[in-house]
Order: structure tokens, then C-alpha cells, then sequence
């Protein structure tokens, strides 16, 4: 049983106060592994935990007691609600391989409908044991039946259908993540109806590494939903809450930009080959270099006494350069190539045009 997994491993299972969907794992921080009982006004939120706990001593269940009372601390690590996925192509498919991946889900606790068999086979390998078929065709009332949490992850060209198979299904105790570019909360919610909990999310292709995710809210969710798809998405990668008019820039800036850095390492690697290295030799050490570098952007060691520390604990990437580049040395003899090129002006008409092309295809 799951719960005695987890409470072997030292994870107690607290409620976090208010809604249904306030019941997560959590690590144990001290003390003897927890193993109790939750329950909860929601009738609902009774029924997906008892799946989950069973009954403890009274010291467990005390102490359980006073968890529940106690304000959450720590961050959520299990969403222990079923997660119903509607497609699951390239994106849908590596979050479901990385929410198993990091365990914040299981594969019993998660259900696809798909539309073609060989994605079936897919999803049977990752041990997917509820898999439907198309959500026009049934898949989306068998989805909403089993989760409350659904994911929508077609293209946004199939939404439409999608929503109008959902909406006599989906209520106001299922939360729904749109994974679709340009699909507003607006028609989110004007297709599934008045009260139903949505939030936009945006992810990228590298969705399994370093990635930003934009979750944005509508006005129904719960407080606690916040919770569940921070914990979702940053389970997969890096994950910031956003504004929905700001979806666009997300979507030109991280949803693009990925291929805008392979051209990077592509032109860095040609350039290596250019100055004499294996093509495989240069194709490595550009890769590596640009992810390197990213990483210390991330180091906020405040380091060299030139500042540039960020509220996210980023140094500002002027200052690392300046650290690398030694006066009358080889790193400003290539910026000042591309300077000249005009190399920084093209990355930004790059993120700007193709957040101008996402606010397009949003109509
Ligand atoms: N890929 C990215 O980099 C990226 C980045 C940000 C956001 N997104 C968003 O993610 C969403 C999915 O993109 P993707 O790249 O993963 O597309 P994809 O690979 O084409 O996946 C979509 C999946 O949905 C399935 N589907 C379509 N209609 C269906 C139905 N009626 N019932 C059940 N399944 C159905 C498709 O099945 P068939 O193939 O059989 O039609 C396909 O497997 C899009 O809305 C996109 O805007 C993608």
C-alpha cells in the first residue's frame, strides 16, 4: 500500500486545512514515521484518502491532529488526487513521465484518453493502467469520472471539441490545467461553465530539465490550487506564476526560445569546428558551455564584489560576462564580433516576434 511506503520512508500525510484538495505527503522532519487517518468535510477529499491512510495509534493520530491544525510548512511532495490527462503527445507525455519521474504521482493515480493505439502502447510501458480512449468519443466523461485533477494537453486546434466533450462532465470539485497555447481562461471557462476551477499553465519542450512553467489563475480556483500545480509543475522543472496577459512574452521567451539556443549552440559548435575542432568535440563543448553558463546564473555566490544578486537569487549575466572577459584578451575580441553582428538585438526581435506570433494565433 502506498501510504505504508511512504511511512516507512519516513512521510507523514497531513491536511492542509481548508478544500478538498488539501491533503499532500510530506517528509517527515523528525521523529517516528506517521501513519494515520484523514478525514475531511469534503466528502470527496474522504473518499480519495482513504485509499491512501489507514487507521494509527493514538499518539500517531494526535499528533496527525495537531499537524492538521498547524499552518502547512515545508514544501508539498505528493498530490495524492488522481490526475486525468486529456492527450498526452509530446508534452502530455513527458509530464506524465516526469510527475512519475520525481513521484509527486503514481501510475494508478493517473489516466490518458488518447486517440490512437500506438499511444496506448506508449502509456501501458509507463504502467498506466486506466487508459481511454478518444475524449470525443467517451474519454473525456471516463477521465472526469476518475480524476479531479485534468489535464488538457491537445493542440489548441482540437480544444474546442475537447471542451464540449468535458463540459457536461467536469464540476466545480475538479481542477483543470490547460496546457494549450493562446487558449484563453476566458474560453476556458465560457466552454466548461461558470465556477469551474481553471488555471493556464506554459510549458516548454526541455520539460524534463531546467524549464519555466507559467501558471495563471481564473477566478475559481481554490487557494490551495495554487499548491497543487506549483508542486506539478515544479516537479518537472522550474516554475513561476505569472499574470495571463504575460503569457505571450512566456510563450515567445521560454516556449520558443529553446530552439533559439540549440541555433546558439549550433553556430557556437560551427565555430568550433571552424577553428579546427571534431564536429563532435564542438558540438559537446558548446552544449555544455551554454548550460554551464546558465548554471551560474543561477549561483548567486556573490562572488567578484560587482554585485548583480536578483530577488530570485540570479546574478545579472553582465556580470559574469565582465568576470570572463580580461582586458585585450580572446572573450572581447569575439563579443566585440558580436556586437558588431548585431547578435544581441537578434535574440531580442527573435523573443519579441514570436510573442507577437502567440498573441496572432490566440485571435
Ligand atoms: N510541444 C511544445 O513545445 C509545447 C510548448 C508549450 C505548450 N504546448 C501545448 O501543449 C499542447 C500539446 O502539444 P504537443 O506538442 O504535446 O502536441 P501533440 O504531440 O500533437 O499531442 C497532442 C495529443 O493529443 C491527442 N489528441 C488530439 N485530439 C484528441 C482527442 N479528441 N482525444 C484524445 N486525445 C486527443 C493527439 O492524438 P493524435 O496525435 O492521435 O491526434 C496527440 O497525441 C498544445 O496545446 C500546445 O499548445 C506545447
Amino acid at each position: 500500500m502506498a501510504s505504508t511506503r511512504l511511512a516507512a520512508r519516513g512521510w507523514r500525510c497531513l491536511c492542509l486545512g481548508s478544500g478538498p484538495s488539501l491533503a499532500a505527503w510530506r517528509p517527515l522532519a523528525a521523529g517516528p514515521a506517521l501513519h494515520t487517518t484523514c478525514s475531511s468535510s469534503s466528502s470527496r477529499g474522504q473518499q480519495q484518502w482513504a485509499g491512501i491512510c489507514s487507521s494509527a495509534s493514538k499518539d500517531a493520530a494526535a499528533a496527525a491532529a495537531a499537524a492538521a491544525a498547524a499552518p502547512p510548512s515545508g514544501p508539498l511532495t505528493y498530490i495524492p488526487e488522481r490526475i486525468g490527462f486529456i492527450g498526452a503527445g509530446q508534452m502530455g507525455e513527458a509530464l506524465i513521465r516526469g510527475f512519475l519521474r520525481s513521484k509527486v504521482s503514481s501510475p494508478g493515480r493517473i489516466c490518458v484518453s488518447v486517440k490512437d493505439v500506438e499511444r496506448q502502447d506508449a502509456l501501458e510501458r509507463l504502467g498506466i493502467g486506466s487508459i481511454f480512449g478518444d475524449a470525443t468519443d467517451g474519454g473525456s466523461r471516463d477521465v472526469a469520472r476518475f480524476s479531479s485533477v485534468i489535464m488538457l494537453c491537445t493542440k489548441p486546434q482540437a480544444m474546442g471539441e475537447v471542451l464540449a466533450s468535458l463540459a457536461p462532465h467536469v464540476t466545480r470539485d475538479h481542477l483543470v490545467i490547460s496546457i494549450a497555447a493562446g487558449i484563453t481562461l476566458q474560453t476556458l471557462e465560457a466552454a466548461l461553465g461558470e465556477g469551474v476551477r481553471v488555471v493556464r499553465v506554459m510549458p516548454n519542450t526541455p520539460v524534463l530539465g531546467e524549464c519555466f512553467h507559467a501558471p495563471t489563475h481564473s477566478h475559481g480556483p481554490h487557494a490551495s490550487d495554487a499548491d497543487v500545480v506549483d508542486l506539478l509543475l515544479s516537479s518537472v522543472g522550474f516554475c513561476l506564476a505569472v499574470e495571463e496577459k504575460q503569457l505571450d512574452a512566456v510563450t515567445g521567451l521560454s516556449g520558443s526560445g529553446p530552439a533559439f539556443v540549440y541555433l546558439m549552440i549550433e553556430a557556437l559548435a560551427d565555430g568550433g569546428v571552424m577553428a579546427g575542432l571534431h564536429r563532435d568535440t564542438a558540438l559537446a563543448l558548446a552544449a555544455k558551455t551554454v548550460a554551464g553558463a546558465a548554471q551560474m546564473v543561477f549561483s548567486d555566490d556573490g562572488g567578484g564584489g560587482s554585485g548583480g544578486s536578483s530577488s530570485l537569487g540570479m546574478v545579472h549575466p553582465g556580470v559574469l560576462k565582465d568576470r570572463v572577459a580580461s582586458p585585450a584578451g580572446t572573450t572581447i575580441a569575439g563579443l566585440a564580433e558580436l556586437e558588431v553582428s548585431g547578435v544581441r538585438g537578434a535574440f531580442i526581435r527573435a523573443v519579441n516576434a514570436a510573442a507577437q506570433r502567440s498573441r496572432e494565433l490566440a485571435g
